[in-house]
């Protein structure tokens, strides 16, 4: 017989006038290979229907059913409750504008995050639908494709102090967005644009380099290398400019 999980969920709806925040206990037979994302579907299948949490893929895609469990946070699809002691405690992810219980609205921070950093490629070249494609080099379309594998589920935001004490902090998504555009030769902006755009502590220079980002990160981004990078890169450009004004 498969253990008793005892679950403390997270319950709030901010859209019900008069209810308080508070931890709800709900227990369930654990069956072979039981994700949260089944026991979170069973629980409200089985025993309570207003229970909100979010999910799409079900395959570590969409970034949908991130949460904080057991005071980490992961996706819930991608998580068996084997690899969890018997009770669970799930909480909403923070920073992010809470829509009910362990849903969370994550667009509307990365919209933002992302007009912020003008997350496109930024070229004077028009688009000619009639020509051949330009060859990129290898090394560095490998590099773009392994920054891009980013699936917005916003763990890393969630895990940085930074991004939680400060809501203007870009946190490790963004800058890692940037460093994608970096390493674009398509994109045609300086050091200089770039810096106007991260090179202050909302950006690359508020980063308190604990890396709590690349701990959770589900998809493994090299998110050290990334920061490490762009803090080197900016330095530089701080230096320069402060040379050229003598
Ligand atoms: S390394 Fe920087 S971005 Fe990552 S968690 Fe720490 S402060 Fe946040
Ligand atoms: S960098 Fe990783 S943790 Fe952060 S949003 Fe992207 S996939 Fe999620
Ligand atoms: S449901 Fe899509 S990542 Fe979990």
């Amino acid at each position: 017989m498969g253990r008793e999980i005892k679950f403390e969920i997270f319950r709030y709806n901010p859209e019900k006038k008069g209810k308080v925040p508070h931890m709800q206990t709900y227990t369930l037979d654990e069956t072979p290979n039981m994700t949260l994302f089944i026991a979170l579907n069973r629980l409200r299948e089985e025993q309570d229907p207003s229970l909100i949490f979010d999910f799409c893929c079900r395959a570590g895609i969409c970034g949908a059913c991130a949460m904080v469990i057991n005071g980490r946070p992961g996706l819930a699809c991608q998580t068996k409750t084997k690899d969890q002691p018997t009770n669970i405690t799930l909480h909403p992810l923070p920073v992010f504008k809470l829509v009910g219980d362990l849903s969370v609205d994550t667009g509307v921070w990365f919209r933002e995050m992302y007009d912020k950093t003008e997350s496109w490629v930024h070229t004077s070249k028009t688009f000619d639908p009639t020509k051949k494609e330009e060859r990129m080099d290898d090394k560095v379309a490998n590099q773009i494709y392994e920054l891009e594998r980013c699936i917005e589920c916003g763990c890393c935001v969630s895990a940085c102090g930074t991004a939680r004490l400060r809501d203007d902090f870009m946190g490790a998504a963004a800058l890692n967005r940037i460093a994608r555009f970096v390493v674009d030769p398509r994109d045609e902006r300086s050091d200089d644009q770039y810096f106007e755009i991260i090179g202050n502590d909302n950006g690359i220079f508020g980063c308190m380099g604990l890396l709590a980002c690349e701990d959770v990160c589900p998809k493994g981004l090299p998110l050290q290398d990334q920061l490490g990078f762009l803090r080197r890169k900016m330095g530089i450009t701080a230096i320069k400019e402060i040379f050229r004004k003598k």
